[in-house]
Order: structure tokens, then sequence, then C-alpha cells
């Protein structure tokens, strides 16, 4: 047994929370944000982000957490400073903007000079090592973080494997802590170097975006030749090399991680040569605009959007392929209304938003859906979406 260690996690979202809430189970947790909002829902303990596990262990499991916005306190004490901050794309550099976990390492490093500071935010092939070269030290390391959001804390809890990206006893015992909070027995664990280590996590979700490609195009091709996609997808997943799951025909793989991932995977290929990961950024364009010609081609006057999120159960549209489609249709001078109960604005980019469901079921020439929902059976008739399996 390990005995209840201080850590720090910093950023209190998806990612910062749930290992938040995982930690607290025998350790003390600190969670730092910049977010007075995020910081005073977890002190009521309520979750940030919506997740049934992490909302019932905040209120029925005995945690050791406490949320706050002072980065003094909070890095003084910690033997682990864990970073999970926001690495979104930069489209004008085509790569990731670290700035946020460059900041993150500078502060924990000058104000903590023993702790081991473990970045699970998603970041370029070799932004570690640079930051060890810069800083002159082996204290920060990478873990990559493999949750999907809406189960963030179940998977944290049967994870997958653990990857750490050092041979340090002391990023031993890190695994070794989330070992001990997680429910699943004989984790696989991988002690490799950082640089290995960022470049598993970005191979794993270009390879799921493949996957979700692969079957899009599928889907594109069964579409253009009056085939029927769910009897091709069948036969062809009955392969077990190829194996069933992750195959159902979306409007594009979307959400925060798989579109930044994949770019950033692109990016770091630089001058190797490679014609694979270029193909599956391009690819979800390409579907993207396979699809809202589809739509264009049944000539709506008013184009509904079934929910925004990417899928069902998400409590946000970052990135959502569905997004993308509207962008499309609207371009062609093509009404638009939206039904999404998550959003309280009126308009969103220009398009009005309905939040009585039979007005907007009314209003809509066509209602496109990216996930269908049993809300929509009345309306069946003038639905487009391309799931066929009614699974994410
Ligand atoms: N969401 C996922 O499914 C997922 C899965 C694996 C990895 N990741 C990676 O983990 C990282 C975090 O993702 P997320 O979805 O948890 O993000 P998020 O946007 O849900 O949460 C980020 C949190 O960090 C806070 N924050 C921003 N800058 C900060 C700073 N300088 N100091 C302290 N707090 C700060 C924000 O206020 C927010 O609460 C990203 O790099 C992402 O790519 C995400």
């Amino acid at each position: 047994m390990v005995d209840s260690v201080k850590l720090t996690i910093v950023g209190s979202g998806y990612v910062g929370l749930s290992l938040a809430v995982l930690l607290a189970q025998h350790n003390d947790v600190t969670l730092l944000d910049i977010d007075g909002s995020q910081v005073d829902k977890v002190n009521s303990k309520q979750s940030t982000v919506v997740d049934k596990e992490i909302e019932s262990f905040l209120t029925k499991k005995e945690l050791s957490l406490f949320a706050t916005l002072d980065k003094q306190g909070a890095y003084k004490d910690a033997s682990f400073i864990v970073v999970a901050t926001p690495t979104n794309y930069d489209p004008e550099t085509n790569r990731f903007d670290t700035s946020s976990v460059d900041s993150v390492v500078d502060d924990a490093l000058s104000i903590n000079t023993k702790a081991l500071i473990v970045i699970k935010s998603t970041i370029p092939v070799g932004h570690t090592k640079r930051l060890q070269q810069k800083h002159q030290t082996n204290r920060v390391i990478f873990s990559p973080e493999f949750l999907r959001e809406g189960q963030a804390l179940k998977d944290n809890l049967y994870p997958s494997r653990i990857v750490v990206g050092s041979q340090l006893d002391v990023a031993k015992e890190f695994a070794g802590l989330l070992v001990q909070s997680a429910m699943k027995d004989d984790i696989e664990t991988l002690f490799i170097r950082s640089t290995e280590a960022e470049a598993v996590k970005l191979f794993a979700n270009t390879f799921l975006a493949m996957r979700v490609s692969f079957f899009n195009e599928l889907d594109s091709y069964a579409l253009a030749h009056d085939l029927d996609t769910k009897s091709i997808i069948k036969g062809v997943c009955l392969d077990q090399r190829i194996g069933d799951g992750y195959n159902n025909p979306s409007f594009g793989y979307g959400g925060y991680c798989l579109p930044k991932d994949t770019k950033q995977l692109l990016a770091n290929y630089e001058q190797v040569p490679q014609n694979l990961i270029q193909a599956i950024v391009s690819s979800n364009i390409t579907r993207k605009d396979f699809v809202a010609e589809e739509i264009l081609k049944l000539k709506p006057k008013i184009v509904g959007f079934y929910r925004l999120v990417m899928k069902a159960g998400s409590d946000n549209f970052r990135s959502s392929a569905i997004q993308g489609i509207m962008k499309r249709i609207k371009a062609k001078g093509i009404e638009v209304v939206i039904y999404e109960p998550t959003l309280h604005e009126e308009i969103f980019f220009g398009s009005r938003v309905l939040g009585n469901i039979d007005e907007f079921k009314r209003k809509s020439d066509i209602i496109v859906a990216n996930r269908r929902s049993d809300a929509l059976e009345d309306v069946h008739a003038k639905c487009f979406s391309r799931d066929l399996f009614g699974d994410n």
C-alpha cells in the first residue's frame, strides 16, 4: 500500500477533475485553476463537467479534495504536480499552443524544488524533452491521458493502460498512485521515455481518427453507389482482425482531441515522408464536404441542426463535426435553425437557436443529426443522419 501523498492537479476540466477525484480517494489533492467559478463548483461538490461517476464520487465518497486559485499555496508542499491545462491547436502556427502548460511548469519549478511534475495535457512529440533541457531538470515528465469525455472517471477507474514517461523511482511511485486508486486488477503499466509517451498519445488518437475516417469513407462510397452501408460494415467487421465496434458512420471525427491531435502529429512529421497522416487530416474535410453536398441535393429551404454536441451524452460541442456541416450549408445561403438545449443564446453564429423542439421540427425542411435520438422519432422522414448503429 502507498501512503497518503500530497498532490496538486492544475486545471479542473475533464482530465484534471477526473484525476483529482480518482486520486483524492487515498491522497490529499489540491486542484488549482485560474477560473473562480470552476473552483467554487468543486468546493461545493459539483462537477465542472457532465460525468455521472465524477458527480457521484463528489457527493458520496469521502475525498480529500480542495480547489483553489492560489498557486503559491497549491505548489508549495506538493510531492506531485499534475498538469491538465488546455493545449488548443493554433491555426496560425499549425501546432498546439502549449503556453498554459509551459507557464504552469515554470511556476511549479520555481515555487517547489522537489515535486515531480507530470504533464497529462496532450503535447507535441519532443515537448517534455525541450522543457527538461530548458529547465535543466528531469523532474518534468509526460504521462498520456486516455480518458473519454462523458466517462472520464470510469476510464481512470478502469484504465486501458498506464503509460509513464520516465524510469525514475518517483515516476513509478506516481504510477502506483494511479493503480492504487483504480478499480481494475492487473493494469498494464509502461515506463518509457517521455518523447515516446508523447508519441503514444498522438499515434493512438490518430489511429482512432483513421478508423472513424475509414468507415466514413466506406459510407460515402456506399451512398454514392446506392449501396447499404450497414451490410457492408457488418460483413467487413466480422473479421476478428478488423473487429466490430467504433465503426458507426458519422459526419466526421470531432470533439476536443481527435481533430487537434491528428493535426499536431502531422506537424511533428515535418521532414519525415508520409501519406497516411495527411490523408487522415484531409479525409475529415472531404467527408464533411460530401455530407453537406448530400444534404444540399435535397434542396431544403430551412435546415434544422439537432444538437451541436459531438456525441450523445456530451455536454460541450468543441470541434464537433456537425458544426462543419452547418458552416457549409450556411455558406450556400440556406437558412439554418438550431436545437441545442445547452445553448442559452438566441443566436449562434448568426443562426436562430430554437428552444422549443416542436417549433424546431415544424420550421425545418430537413433535420440534420449526427446521432439519432428517440426525440426525433415522429419526424424520422425528414431526418438526415448517418448514424446506422445507434452508438457513439
Ligand atoms: N477532454 C478529453 O477527452 C481529453 C482526453 C485526453 C487528454 N486531454 C488533454 O488534456 C488537456 C486538458 O483537457 P481538458 O478537456 O481537461 O480541458 P478543459 O478545457 O476541460 O479544462 C482545462 C481547465 O484548465 C484551466 N486552466 C487553463 N489555463 C490554466 C492555467 N494556466 N492554470 C490553471 N488552470 C488553467 C481551465 O480554466 C479549465 O478549468 C488538453 O491538453 C487535452 O488535449 C483531453
